[in-house]
């Protein structure tokens, strides 16, 4: 079995998530930084791991920005895509993780298998999110700006359920 983690990270710490995630996964795994990533990088992944953080007012980081139309000519009904998001849920309470929400929403309109979604939101403090759903986040869910203590375990506990969900 084989990961891909494609991520998008302006000052290092989804970068960072990106490599914790690497390490608590025990299979293969490449890393690849969307600001060098193909339309063929996805092309040729059937497992597939999308970290992203909110910028802006909501927005998607910036590589991720410029990658984001790329996104339409990939047909993700074979893939298998789990999320991840970073942001800061006291100062963007209303846009907390939209980057997220703005990548489940798309890969999922293309027939991506979401898994590693229904993550428990009840640990944060915030009043809007595009990455919630049905009360849940739609994936791993880290605020390394307030709560960077709970990171190591979030991503431990999550990836340990992702791990068996792929192909
Ligand atoms: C100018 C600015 C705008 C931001 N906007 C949001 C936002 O709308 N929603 C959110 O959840 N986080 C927001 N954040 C927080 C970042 O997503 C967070 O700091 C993240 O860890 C950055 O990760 P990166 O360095 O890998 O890009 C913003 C941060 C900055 C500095």
């Amino acid at each position: 079995m084989q990961v891909t983690i494609i991520f998008g990270s302006t000052g290092g710490t989804t970068e960072e998530v990106a490599q914790a995630i690497a390490e608590n996964l025990s299979c293969e795994t490449q890393l690849i930084d969307i600001a060098n990533a193909s339309i063929d990088d996805f092309k040729n992944s059937e497992n597939i791991i999308l970290g992203t953080s909110t910028w802006g007012d909501g927005d998607l980081q910036d590589d991720w920005e410029d990658f984001f139309e790329n996104l339409d000519n990939i047909d993700f009904s074979t893939k298998k895509v789990a999320l991840f998001g970073l942001g800061d849920q006291d100062s963007y309470e209303d846009t907390f993780l939209d980057g997220m929400g703005t990548l489940y929403t798309k890969v999922k309109e293309k027939g991506a298998s979401i898994i590693g979604d229904g993550v428990d939101s009840s640990g944060f403090d915030f009043e809007e999110s595009t990455a919630q759903v049905d009360g849940s986040f739609v994936g791993l869910a880290i605020d390394d700006d307030n709560q960077s203590e709970l990171s190591e375990e979030r991503i431990k506990e999550w990836t340990k359920k992702i791990a068996n969900s792929f192909n």
